[in-house]
């Protein structure tokens, strides 16, 4: 049987940010560096600056036990969950150089922006994606789902994944 063709990268990411566009992962309140905190509904051109920019977006601070407010978001050093800056992403699936029939694991889902391009590029069922907190692992489906992509979503420490075949691992989590 022939192999499957392998696309560099280069060219596989603007069909994927165009089959999945981070404005469709971030959270409605957020907050950036640039910014403070951005909310789409109340300053829309703020939100899609932001989103456009080359910058990680805080979407949770303290695991989820504080508010997220520009203030609480200053005064602590646990930003717990974010959206990776879009340059960081495709540095990471450069490096991880996946081909076509390869099974992904990633550790921390996130908002599932990168869960939803690793999608875009070698299809849903070769992806899973593992996230530690459940608030945020149910908010990566959702943003999934209304984007039309299922991967396998679980809920957990990606640390004790020691079960699962998978050629390659993507990883944005904390480590040991
Ligand atoms: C930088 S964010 C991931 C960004 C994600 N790539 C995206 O596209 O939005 C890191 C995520 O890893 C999760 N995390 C941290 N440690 C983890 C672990 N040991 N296992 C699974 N998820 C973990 C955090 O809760 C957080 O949501």
């Amino acid at each position: 049987m022939a192999e499957p063709e392998h696309k560099p990268l280069e060219e596989f990411a603007p069909s994927a940010e165009w089959a999945a566009p981070r404005e469709w992962f971030v959270p409605d309140v957020a907050w950036t560096v640039e910014d403070g905190l951005i909310d789409r509904h109340a300053d829309l051109p703020t939100w899609n600056a932001a989103v456009a920019r080359d910058d990680a977006i805080v979407t949770q601070i303290d695991d989820g036990a504080t508010q997220l407010t520009a203030s609480n978001v200053r005064r602590t050093p646990n930003r717990s969950s974010s959206c990776s800056a879009p340059s960081l992403v495709f540095d990471f699936l450069r490096l991880l150089e996946p081909y076509p029939g390869d099974r992904v694991l990633e550790v921390g889902t996130g908002t599932g922006w990168t869960a939803a391009l690793l999608s875009a590029y070698l299809g849903a069922q070769q992806v899973t994606s593992i996230e530690v907190d459940e608030q945020i692992a149910a908010q990566a489906e959702e943003h999934l789902d209304r984007a039309g992509f299922a991967p396998g979503l679980l809920v957990g420490d990606g640390r004790c994944v020691k079960w699962m075949r998978c050629d390659a691992c993507n990883g944005t989590g904390k480590q040991p």
